[in-house]
């Protein structure tokens, strides 16, 4: 490790295409990176520092170690990943780390949206890091690491962020599965428009958990029928056939909204999108708020994105796919 050096890491968002939920109950679900969007972490070693100080720069945030709460998810990231490359055995012996190291972390990703900001920043951390220690680490090695901090953001998550956005590829997902990583024949387009509002996955996830405990087979049917429709959209993604990807994403949004995560602001919006030209939309994520996607062609763009901003899209993305 250099002292004075500085690195520095990024990593890009995610939507979930099909498969949300459901994923959860060991179906297979899309996703894909939007590198529009990306977190940064920059690792700096300090002569005159020791231990490891973190500084959230949009949160204007900045502790040590020893401040630091236990279920911190960046503490827990750096510690995990520190102790992956082998830097040190025990996190004790951290607060001492000399020369001290400055981890600075800072992101474009809106929080609670569905786009994957916590596993994004933990994904910049790790890879930072590995960086500054020059440590070769694989894809799904950094997804593993994320993964265990996605716990604290959302008790008991499939993997699928921490998996799509480590990658950085479109990947067929299935919960302790190795991932597909699949190509898109012809590459098509996405809005990803923002209700605006703030939806903890933690939270949609436990209430559909108790929807389905109170009627098991209603909703294994359900998710039984998205697993279909993830599945059949990744057959139309590899076959370039756009359309039929449109349906399916309308079919998909039909199963969110009976499960019971879509929203007036959601509904707003996709209804929006489809009045606007859109082939398909659907909300993406957990629910409730954070996103919707619409399938959009470049002649449609503009005006769907005009639609759904009149209808009170906070923010609107377009993203390639392929
Ligand atoms: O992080 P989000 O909001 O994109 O939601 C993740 C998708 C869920 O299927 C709802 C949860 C999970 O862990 O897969």
């Amino acid at each position: 490790m250099e002292v004075g050096s500085s690195t520095v890491a990024y990593a890009s968002g995610k939507v979930i295409l099909f498969g949300e939920h459901a994923v959860v109950y060991g179906q297979p679900a899309i996703a894909i990176p939007v590198t529009q969007v990306k977190a940064q972490a920059r690792v700096e070693a300090g002569s005159e520092s020791q231990g490891i100080t973190i500084i959230a720069a949009d949160l204007g945030q900045s502790y040590s170690l020893e401040q630091a709460p236990p279920d911190d998810a960046l503490l827990a990231i750096v510690v995990s990943t520190l102790e992956h490359i082998g830097v040190e055995k025990k996190q004790e012996t951290f607060a001492t780390l000399s020369p001290g190291l400055t981890i600075t972390v800072s992101s474009t990703i809106p929080m609670a949206r569905g786009l994957g900001s916590g596993a994004a920043v933990s994904t910049a951390i790790v890879r930072a890091l590995g960086k500054h220690f020059e440590n070769r680490m694989s894809p799904q090695a950094i997804s593993n690491l994320v993964y265990e901090t996605e716990k604290i953001h959302h008790g008991t998550p499939s993997g699928i962020d921490n998996t799509v956005i480590a990658f950085e590829k479109p990947v067929y997902f299935i919960k302790n599965q190795k991932v597909k990583i699949f190509s898109v024949k012809r590459p098509f387009l996405l809005a990803i428009a923002d209700t605006g509002i703030a939806s903890p996955t933690r939270i949609v996830v436990s209430d559909v958990c108790r929807a389905w405990e109170r009627e098991r087979e209603k909703y294994e049917e359900m998710f039984d029928e998205i697993g279909t429709i993830t599945e059949m959209g990744r057959q139309a993604i590899e076959r370039g056939e756009i359309e039929t990807m449109g349906q399916l994403m309308n079919e998909n949004h039909r199963l969110l909204q009976l499960i019971g995560v879509s929203s007036p602001e959601l509904e707003g919006l996709v209804e929006a999108a489809r009045q606007g030209g859109a082939m398909g939309a659907k909300l993406s994520g957990a629910g409730r708020g954070g996103n919707i996607i619409a399938l959009v062609t470049q002649e449609t763009r503009s005006r769907v994105e005009m639609m759904l901003r009149l209808a009170g899209a906070k923010d609107v993305i377009v993203t390639e796919v392929g």
